[in-house]
């Protein structure tokens, strides 16, 4: 495997290393702020090529990289961007921030509990309902929501309107004086083939070209996004022209000049390539002249995401100074700090040069979903996350508390 040599963001990241790590220490997400602007600006930049952008809109998916102050300051002077809940608590955590400009939140969540569902529904934003249960709930809510029927388009999948549904959810909907106003549906995720896309939004334009009360077509997320590149540049993975000039032709040959907005939900197409996961060596052991093990101050639990997709990323290695270390010694196996006889960062060894105490691997690409899955398995708490901007950097999360195996028992005896 061939070391990446170019990486947006990893020269800030080298040059801040050492204040970072004096600060905060380790492990520790980071994010490039230019990196997330630039895979924003493709994507709107795409649509425009294409004048699909007045009528576009991309709301960032939430869960991919929940730090909503973050988030929040991605989009605030964009009205083209808008946000993507897919949970409860994340409307709540946006509403306890002040957030008040519902119309560019868009809810794609599952089957939800009722009281959640009015909740959500309350703030204004469009929710994209995933079962008929749902869909009646709001109906008979005097809240007047905003109803988007989220399509499951394969007919297998666990949420979302049948097609064999669809009729008779748009028609209830109608006759009790709440049209459905959007129709949703997603794709999958990391969907390489550009051509199962196109059709995917070829599919949904054509259902809702049918029905004159549908004002928005969400398509949803899931732009690849490869994580073998060696420079991470989510601009060479998929070819948005075609795409959106095909999204353009469907619209126009469907829609004969009636307006329809349009809206996307990215997540790791936006996120990914910004994060970098870096913890500190502790030591190494040689287990073969080309083999290693590496053992660091974190766990798999910090960054889950790769051990359960069963994914390698790229990575690097940085003196306590943030020098790049060159060069490859060996296939090093990056094993976790805890107790937990499997816990490998990465589901395989990785190219790193000889390490030593205080030296630092990076994981990249761990933008979306990295953070977001961290959790406390094995009594580990989760990173802190900071943004590397402008060419200073910032804490935009701290370390979760170190006693936090007692949060929720105060006042219990
Ligand atoms: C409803 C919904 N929208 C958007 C996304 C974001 O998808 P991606 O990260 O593939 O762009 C997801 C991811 O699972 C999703 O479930």
């Amino acid at each position: 495997m061939m070391r990446p040599s170019v990486r947006a963001g990893l020269p800030a990241l080298s040059k801040h290393l050492k204040t970072i790590r004096e600060s905060i220490g380790t492990p520790f997400f980071a994010y490039d702020f230019a990196t997330i602007t630039e895979a924003m600006a493709w994507l709107k930049n795409s649509a425009a090529e294409q004048d699909l952008l007045p009528q576009s809109r991309f709301c960032l998916a939430v869960f991919a990289l929940p730090n909503l102050r973050l988030l929040t300051e991605l989009v605030s002077h964009d009205n083209h961007f808008g946000l993507n809940c897919n949970a409860p608590e994340e409307i709540l955590a946006l509403r306890e921030i002040g957030w008040g400009e519902w119309s560019r939140v868009v809810f794609s969540g599952g089957v939800l509990p009722a009281n959640d569902l009015l909740a959500v529904a309350s703030t204004g934003c469009i929710v994209n309902v995933a079962s008929r249960g749902n869909l009646e709930i709001l109906l008979s809510s005097p809240l007047r929501p905003r109803i988007g029927l989220r399509v499951d388009l394969t007919g297998i999948a666990l949420k979302g309107i049948r097609l064999s549904e669809l009729e008779d959810c748009l028609s209830i909907a109608r006759a009790r004086g709440t049209p459905i106003h959007a129709l949703h549906a997603y794709p999958g995720t990391e969907i390489e083939d550009l051509g199962l896309l196109i059709r995917h939004a070829e599919v949904l334009i054509n259902i809702a070209a049918k029905h004159p009360e549908i004002e928005e077509i969400n398509f949803g997320g899931g732009f690849w996004f490869n994580y073998s590149s060696a420079t991470g540049d989510v601009r060479t993975m998929t070819d948005l022209s075609t795409y959106f000039e095909a999204v353009r032709a469907a619209r126009d040959r469907e829609f004969r000049g009636r307006y329809i907005r349009l809206a996307w939900e990215p997540g790791r197409a936006v996120f990914a390539a910004s994060g970098f996961f870096v913890t500190e060596v502790l030591e190494s052991r040689e287990n073969s002249p080309n083999t290693a093990d590496v053992y660091v101050d974190a766990s798999f639990t910090n960054v889950p995401v790769l051990k359960i997709r069963n994914r390698q990323h790229q990575t690097t290695a940085l003196r306590a100074g943030g020098e790049v270390i060159p060069g490859v010694r060996y296939e090093s196996r990056i094993c976790g700090c805890t107790t937990l006889s499997s816990d490998l960062l990465l589901p395989r060894p990785c190219p790193l040069p000889e390490l030593t105490p205080g030296d630092c691997v990076v994981i990249f690409d761990v933008g979306a979903y990295g953070r977001a899955g961290s959790y406390n398995y094995l009594s580990k708490r989760n990173p802190p996350e900071i943004l590397l901007r402008s060419d200073d950097w910032y804490v935009i999360r701290r370390r979760q508390r170190p006693d936090h195996l007692l949060e929720g028992l105060e006042g219990h005896d």
